[in-house]
């Protein structure tokens, strides 16, 4: 199964990824987890040292290893395949879960990065995964990087809102364009929840059904941001991820 997260900046996109990945790592295999944001900081949440995680090469960045793989001249294949070799090459293992960083695809103004994309798409659609594997991308902010290849493949998007009208406009058009990429299932999570009012307000927002589970703001999670290693071992926040992967295996028929 490949899971999108998305939302608008600051709801906590990063902090809800790293927490399903680290849920998932419990029950799964292995865990591909691909930090789509520029301004990558999943690892750091994930527990990856600092140190570790400057050597991980951004994947838009390995030029030449895309180039041997997808065909070096003007043209390119649209659909390079990737064995379980290549993958070694562009994913950090740390425990059960595989670590990638995308990079900034538009980085350096006007150039043409169709190749990276193309690429990135077919990264993503290659990871034929077993029943016991799944993929947790943490997307940009907004829904400017939805219109990337990156989310094609994916099945289920899932929109981290905080209690804001602004968290929650943004939510959907996250859903627009996602229902416009074919992504089948699109569901939501409240995060930063600190009464019955604000988990009220999320609900009414959307459909029934549509909120796959509520995380109470924490002082702990909140505070933790100040330390240099934001890896977090908040029970309650990955007690409530726990349960929306429940939710998300149960709605996927338990694969
Ligand atoms: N449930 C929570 N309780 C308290 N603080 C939270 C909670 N979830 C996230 N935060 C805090 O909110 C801030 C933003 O979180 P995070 O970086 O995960 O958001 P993001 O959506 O990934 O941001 P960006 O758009 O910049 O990538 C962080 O300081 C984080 O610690
Ligand atoms: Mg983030």
């Amino acid at each position: 199964m490949k899971i999108a997260i998305s939302g608008k900046g600051g709801v906590g996109k990063t902090t809800i990824a790293s927490a399903l990945i680290k849920s998932f790592a419990e029950t799964h295999q292995t865990v591909y987890a691909i930090d789509g944001d520029p301004d990558a900081c999943l690892a750091a949440a994930l527990g990856i040292p600092p140190e570790e995680s400057a050597k991980i090469k951004p994947v838009v960045e390995m030029g030449d290893k895309i180039k041997s793989i997808s065909g070096g001249g003007a043209f390119y294949t649209l659909n390079p395949t990737l064995d379980d070799r290549s993958l070694e090459e562009f994913a950090y293992r740390h425990r059960n879960i595989r670590f990638m960083r995308m990079g900034d695809v538009k980085k350096g103004g006007s150039q043409c990065y169709c190749r990276e994309n193309t690429f990135l798409q077919a990264l993503v659609s290659t990871l034929l995964l077993d029943k016991d594997e799944v993929v947790i991308m943490d997307m940009g902010a907004g829904i400017e990087h939805l219109s990337r290849g990156t989310a094609r493949g994916v099945d289920l998007m899932l929109v981290v809102v905080e209690p804001s009208m602004n968290s929650v406009n943004t939510a959907m058009n996250v859903k627009r364009m996602a229902a416009d990429l074919g992504i089948g299932r699109i569901r939501v999570v409240g995060n930063k929840v600190r009464s019955e009012r604000e988990r009220e307000f999320i609900e009414k927002s959307f459909q029934p059904g549509e909120v796959l589970g509520y995380i109470s703001f924490s002082s702990d999670v909140w505070e933790n941001s100040m330390e240099p290693d934001s890896a977090c071992a908040c029970m309650e926040l990955l007690e409530g991820m726990r349960e929306v992967r429940e939710k998300i295996l149960g709605e996927a028929g338990g694969s």
